[in-house]
């Protein structure tokens, strides 16, 4: 009897001390478990006289019947306990204010590039694109300028193996198209193009868009009268265009293309340097032996071709004035062009 009432005190105060229901469940096995201190005082009962087991069977049941509800008791403050405690720790606080989207936008490059064939398309060009690993043929020799040619010193060439490089100009992208398709010819391409040179102004690698239109009767009114267009759309509707000799080996003759500039409206400022000008590209009559080589027949078809730096074009309209910019992908850069 004594020893009744003293597990029962030993495990009512084990309970108690029991932090959390894992705890518990081990006291519990302790006393009520298979190997436990109930169940081994149950197992010697079979050691009493016969005559004293049922009342000592009685008082063991008792036992147990006191030390389940015991334990039950202690079991569902825990659980109450520890849901309280759950939910508090999930809890959402609705009233919070939301987390704001980063929405992203059009590279500067990009949204040049795209207004450019947009306004081209307008005119009737159609979007060609050339491969960016190109073969010296395409990018120098087929456009006038074999290996001996002084202007290949213009562009400094990255050579990736003999006779293949990485294009320095899109006008590459002239030739490939003329040997597929014969004239009528409207064609714009942009692209990558590479050149080891690195400054506020230059970068090794860089966009251009070359145009090109082929048909018969083709004159230089045709190419100004083009620019024009192109600038006013580009620029500003006031914009005009000058066009000053200049050399290109596939152009003959060559011309450097300035627009009146947008800032001063041709007066004079710090962006022109006080000139009224700004030189956007470069264009010309395509030369004839250019032609030959497309098997272009050059009495029969005439064309002009022009090429600009998409990034040159960028730094003029948005007033960039170094090109590494364009290429960092500072986001308090890029957000201004949202
Ligand atoms: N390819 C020339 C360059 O990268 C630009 C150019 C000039 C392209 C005259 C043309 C052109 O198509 O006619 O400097």
């Amino acid at each position: 009897m004594e020893e009744d009432l003293r597990l029962a005190e030993e495990a009512e105060a084990l309970a108690e001390q029991a932090e959390d229901s894992r705890a518990l469940y081990e006291v519990k096995m302790q006393y009520l478990g298979r190997t436990g201190k109930v169940t081994a005082l149950m197992k010697r009962m079979k050691d009493l006289a016969q005559e004293l087991r049922p009342a000592f069977g009685k008082k063991v049941n008792a036992l147990r019947e006191k030390l389940e509800s015991l334990f039950a008791a202690r079991e569902e403050k825990l659980k109450e306990k520890e849901l309280a405690a759950r939910l508090a720790g999930e809890r959402i606080d609705v009233t919070e204010p939301g987390r704001k989207l980063q929405k992203g936008a059009l590279h500067p490059v990009t949204r040049v590039k795209n207004e450019l064939i947009d306004v081209f398309a307008g005119m009737g060009f159609e979007v060609f694109e050339g491969p960016e690993i190109e073969t010296d043929y395409y990018n120098f020799t087929a456009l006038n300028t074999p290996a001996d040619h002084p202007a290949r010193d213009m562009q400094d060439t990255f050579y990736v193996a003999d006779g293949i490089l990485l294009r320095t100009q899109t006008s590459a992208g002239q030739i490939r198209l003329m040997e597929k398709k014969k004239p009528p010819i409207k064609m714009l391409s942009p692209g990558r193009v590479f050149r080891s040179d690195d400054d506020a102004t230059h970068s090794p690698m860089f966009h251009q868009m070359e145009g090109l239109v082929v048909d018969k009767g083709i004159t230089l009114c045709d190419l100004q009268g083009m620019l024009d267009e192109f600038a006013r759309k580009v620029f500003a509707e006031t914009s005009k265009t000058r066009l000053r000799p200049s050399y290109f080996p596939f152009t003959e003759p060559s011309v450097e293309v300035d627009v009146s500039c947008a800032a001063c409206g041709g007066k004079g400022c710090s962006l022109c340097k006080g000139t009224g000008w700004i030189e956007v590209l470069g264009a010309g009559m395509v030369n004839r032996r250019v032609l030959e080589n497309c098997g272009v027949d050059p009495d029969v078809y005439t064309g002009f071709a022009f090429g600009m730096g998409i990034e040159r074009i960028a730094m003029l309209k948005y007033g960039i004035n170094n090109i590494k910019l364009l290429t960092e992908n500072d986001t308090r850069f890029l957000e201004q062009f949202k």
